[in-house]
This record gives structure tokens, sequence and C-alpha cells, in this order.
């Protein structure tokens, strides 16, 4: 079974959704582990109840970002994953630990890259007028929010709409698409070879496949 260690830094409604796609074997694999660098996070309860180990690494307990990561790398090698998740892990990554997972580390951001990298991307999108926002999954590169993207998914952006309501959108999408990507690559379909996401041997557009 291929194994998958999750980052989160919050809610964790996007680990819920992986739990479950887990469970219901929609993906051929489970998560060795969880780690949070948020001791609130309710992703850490969400994999408690899962019977996933569920651990906090504080920032405040490491010199800088470098020894943070060492040290959060380490932890999580103890696992051997076989692909590592970013789901709402709000924390910039060393080079180091994006190198060390090169080709099997993945992220979730809500926004159509790559347009909106960065926070506050529904402010963003809302406050410029778009009649359209949405997520993509990428592989994680050195490039913050800039690696190849594997899937997006766009929802429609209503007049009157608060932040909350694109989100919520958004956030409905995120728990189709990721669970999908995550059961491909652990399917062996997809890889990321020089910077390029490939799928079923086909090289990938530079948005991904688009899913309305
Ligand atoms: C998700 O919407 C994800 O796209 C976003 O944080 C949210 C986490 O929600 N990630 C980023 O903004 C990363 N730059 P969750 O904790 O409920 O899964």
């Amino acid at each position: 079974m291929k194994k998958i260690v999750v980052l989160i830094s919050g809610n964790g409604s996007n680990l819920q959704s992986i739990i479950d796609a887990c469970q219901q074997n929609r993906i051929n694999g489970h998560i060795s582990a969880v780690f949070s660098n948020n001791a609130d996070a309710y992703g850490l309860l969400r994999a408690e109840k899962a019977g996933i180990p569920a651990h906090y690494l504080s920032p405040e307990a490491y010199a800088d970002r470098i020894n943070y990561d060492s040290a959060l790398l380490k932890a999580i090698d103890q696992y051997q994953p076989d692909l590592v998740v970013l789901a709402g892990y709000m924390r910039i990554l060393s080079p180091d630990f994006v190198q060390h997972y090169h080709g099997r580390l993945l992220n979730i951001h809500p926004s159509l890259l790559p347009k909106y990298p960065g926070l506050h991307t529904h402010r963003k999108a809302i406050e410029n007028g778009d009649k359209e926002h949405g997520t993509s999954v990428h592989f994680v590169t050195e490039e913050l929010d800039g690696g190849p993207i594997i899937l997006q998914a766009k929802v429609p952006i209503f007049e009157g709409d608060k932040e909350e309501d694109v989100i919520g959108r958004i956030q409905t999408q995120e728990h189709n698409i990721y669970p999908l990507v995550i059961g491909w690559f652990l399917d062996g379909r997809l890889t990321m070879k020089e910077n390029i996401a490939v799928m079923d041997g086909d090289v990938l557009p530079a948005q991904g496949y688009a899913s309305e």
C-alpha cells in the first residue's frame, strides 16, 4: 500500500476529503501521518479521529526555517512516504525541503494559477471584478505556487458574492479534485519530468486539465 504524508495548518477539510477517499478505496494508498505547524489546527483532530498519527511541530522551537524544515523532513521520512501532500499548509518551504521531495510533493492552491499566487486569492478575484475563480493542484517546485499544474477547477463569481461564498464554492471543487489527482499519482499515471507534468505518457498543457 502506497504511503501518503499530509501537511496542514488549519481546518483540514481537504485532509478530510483525502481520508474519506482512502477509506472508500478511491485512492490506492493510505495516510501514514499528518503534520501541522499550528497546534490548534482542527485537521489534527480529524487525523486522530481517523486513527492517523498526528504531529505538531512548533516553529518557535527552531532557530530558522532551514532548521525547522530539516526537522520536519526527518520526522516525515520516518514514515517513508511515496507522496507528500500540502493541504492548506501555510508555510513557505525551504529549497532543500522542496528538492528532497522533488516529483512527489503536491499542493492545492485556491486560484487559477498562474493568476493570484500567494495569499487572499478570493478577495483579490472579487475586488478585481473577476467573473470566475478556481483552484489548482500542482507539483511543488522552488517557485512559490509556480510548479507544473495538473488539474484546475473553475467556479463562477456572482454579483454580490462575499469572500466566504467564493471560498465555499472553491472548497467543494477542491474536495473533488485533490483526491482524484492523488489517486492518479499513486497509481503511477502522473509524474513530473524536468518541471513538466506528464499524465499517461502525455505532457499536460500549461494549465493542466481544466474542469468546469
Ligand atoms: C484550501 O482552500 C487551500 O486551497 C488553501 O487553504 C485552504 C485550506 O483549507 N491553501 C492555500 O491557500 C495554500 N497557499 P482546509 O484546511 O480546510 O483544507
